[in-house]
Formats: C-alpha cells, structure tokens, sequence
C-alpha cells in the first residue's frame, strides 16, 4: 500500500483507504451470506453445497496495471467504474448443480443486484477454464449512508479449481505462452475435468436414490 500511496495525491490516498473499506465489508457481506445459505442448506436437506469459500482484496499493484492496460488514469473514480474484480470472491462447490443452485439464490437475495454473469461452464474458455462468474453489488451500511459495492462472485466445482489453479500457475511461469504441447494437455485435462464433475454428479444422483428408495 505504501508504494500505491505514493502514486497518489494526499487526498487520493485517503479516499483510498475509505474505498478498500467498502471492498472488504462487501467480502464480509457476501461471505457471510453464502455462509448462511450454506447452513440453511445443512439444516433442511442434510446437505452442504458449499465446500469452501476464499476471498481476497486485489493488490494496489494489480489494480494500477489493470487501469494501464486499458489505457485509464489511476484514480479512485476510475477504479471504482472500471475495476469489477477489487473484492474477488470464491466459492468451490462439489457437483456443478451445486454451482446454479448457489447463483441462483444470491440472485434471490432482493437488495443484492447482479450487473452480470458468465457461465464459463456451458462456454468455456479457449484455454479449457471452466468456471460460473458474478458480478454482484452489495449494499454496505454506513452511520450515514449506503454504498453499493461490487464483488467479483467465482462459482467452481473443486475439480475446476484444481485446473484454474494450476494453469494460473503455468501462465504466470510462461507469461501467457506456454509450450504447445503444455496448452494442449492442459486442454485435456480440462475435458478430463468435465468428464469428472460429470460423473461424480451422477454418482451422487444414484446414491440420493437409493437412500431415496430406503427411506421409502
Ligand atoms: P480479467 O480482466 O482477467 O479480470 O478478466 P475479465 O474482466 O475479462 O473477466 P473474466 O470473467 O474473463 O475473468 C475474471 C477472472 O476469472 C480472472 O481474473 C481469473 O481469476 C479468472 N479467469 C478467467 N479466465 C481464466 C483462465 O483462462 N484461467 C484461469 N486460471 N483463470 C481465469
Ligand atoms: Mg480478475
């Protein structure tokens, strides 16, 4: 932060400050309330859709290059606008049913608004990435005001995590270009993935129906 403070004026640098503020309330907010649905969930059908939940602030760094990259000037108001992503949050689920269901009851919530979504799961991306994406806003109480702050929402089944992790890692390690024959086993792991996630949610299909059939 004290590198960033230095690219700032004095009053940029407190606005700052007030504005990571808003960023991290808006995490706490959106945690708290998947935590919530999470054990709702738990209570009523003995069930947790939601394995685990990471979040984090996008360094000052990021922010600043993401702004030069489309040719903005640094400024509070232009990350504010421009910058979805400042509180990024990660939701790893089991099955990709899941992974709808979650969405689906954020997008119930009435004062949460959804500036948009991209389902990467039915269209993934060239690279194999896989991975059901929000942009929410969430309004933060102050003494004096409400302020509508944005959170970047990432909804993936842990098989899709363990990829977008590891070629996170690859692109960082070649800068985006990875040898052939890396991008293309990656790409086939990605279908590997799928295939997995697949699978594993019929599985747990069959087993429901046979407790199903039991409890019958
Ligand atoms: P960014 O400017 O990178 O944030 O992308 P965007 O504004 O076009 O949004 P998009 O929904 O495509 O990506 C947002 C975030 O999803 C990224 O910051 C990554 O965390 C993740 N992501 C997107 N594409 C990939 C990918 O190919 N591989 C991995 N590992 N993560 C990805
Ligand atoms: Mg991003």
């Amino acid at each position: 932060m004290a590198d960033y403070s230095k690219m700032l004026s004095d009053e940029t640098a407190d606005g700052w400050t007030t504005i990571i503020f808003l960023y991290q309330s808006a995490l706490k907010e959106v945690g708290t309330r998947l935590e919530i649905l999470n054990d709702e969930f738990q209570h009523v059908h003995k069930y947790n859709p939601i394995e685990y939940i990471k979040s984090r602030i996008k360094s000052p760094e990021s922010i600043v290059k993401k702004l030069k990259r489309r040719n903005l000037e640094t400024s509070i108001e232009n990350m504010v606008q421009y910058v979805n992503d400042i509180a990024g949050i990660r939701v790893i689920c089991s099955f990709t049913s899941d992974i709808y269901r979650i969405a689906e009851m954020l997008r119930n919530q009435s004062d949460i608004k959804i500036l948009s979504t991209k389902d990467y799961i039915q269209n993934p991306k060239d690279s194999g990435y896989k991975s059901y994406h929000m942009i929410a806003s969430v309004p933060i109480f102050m003494s004096d005001s409400v302020v509508d702050t944005k959170v970047e929402i990432q909804i993936r089944t842990i098989a899709m995590d363990f990829w977008a992790s590891l070629e996170h890692k690859i692109y960082y390690k070649f800068e985006g270009n990875a040898p052939k024959y890396i991008s293309s086993e990656l790409r086939e792991c990605a279908e590997i993935v799928s295939m997995l996630d697949a699978r594993m949610l019929s599985l747990n299909e069959a087993i429901k129906r046979f407790s199903n059939e039991e409890d019958a």
